[in-house]
C-alpha cells in the first residue's frame, strides 16, 4: 500500500519500511547481480511511498565520478562529479545529506524543477569502499524524516555489503 508521511503515524511509516525490507529480502537472492539488486531496491521503495518522486542510484564508475544507475521517475542527469550537487557532496564526504528544501543547498543540481526535498545516502561495499549513492527526491517539502533516514541507511548498508562490487 502506498503511503504518505504527512498523514502517516510513525508506526505505520515504520511498518511500511518493514514490509519493503521483507519484499527485498524475498526478491534479492545471493546470486542476484548488483544492477538487478539496485533496480529492485529502487522499484520497491519508489512504489511504497507516494512522496518518493525520483528514486535511484548514482554509481561510482571511476575515481571521483558518479553516473546514473537504476532509477524510477523522470529523467535523471547522467554524470555527476564528486563534490558537485547533493549527490556529489554526499559521495565526497561519505555522509547522508537530508534536505527539507533543496533551495537551501548551494549547487543543488535541479534535474527536475519540481523537486523540493531530497535525501542522499552513500552505499559502501563490504570493504567499506563507496560504490554508489542512493538518491530520493520529492516534490513535497520536508518529505523525509528520521525514520526515512535510518531505514534508508539500513537498506543501503545491507545492499552495499551484500551486493556492492568489491
Ligand atoms: N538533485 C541531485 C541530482 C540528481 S537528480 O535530482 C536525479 C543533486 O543535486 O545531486
Amino acid at each position: 500500500m502506498a503511503t504518505t508521511h504527512d498523514s502517516t503515524p510513525p508506526g505505520l511509516q515504520q511498518a511500511a519500511y518493514d514490509s519493503v525490507r521483507s519484499r527485498l529480502q524475498a526478491l534479492i537472492q545471493t546470486d542476484t547481480d548488483w544492477v538487478a539488486a539496485m533496480a529492485t531496491v529502487a522499484c520497491e521503495l519508489h512504489n511504497a511511498f507516494e512522496n518518493y518522486h525520483w528514486t535511484g542510484f548514482y554509481r561510482v564508475v571511476s575515481s571521483g565520478h558518479l553516473q546514473v544507475g537504476p532509477y524510477q521517475g523522470g529523467h535523471g542527469c547522467i554524470d555527476i562529479a564528486f563534490g558537485r550537487g547533493v549527490c556529489g557532496t554526499a559521495a565526497a564526504n561519505l555522509t547522508t545529506i537530508r534536505l527539507d528544501d533543496v533551495n537551501t543547498f548551494p549547487g543543488h543540481i535541479a534535474c527536475s524543477a519540481s523537486t523540493v526535498s531530497e535525501i542522499v545516502v552513500p552505499v559502501l561495499n563490504r570493504k567499506g569502499r563507496l560504490v554508489a549513492v542512493f538518491d530520493v527526491d520529492s516534490d513535497l517539502p520536508h518529505a523525509f524524516n528520521d525514520v526515512d533516514q535510518s531505514q534508508l541507511e539500513q537498506i543501503c548498508s545491507w545492499l552495499g555489503q551484500g551486493w556492492g562490487p568489491v
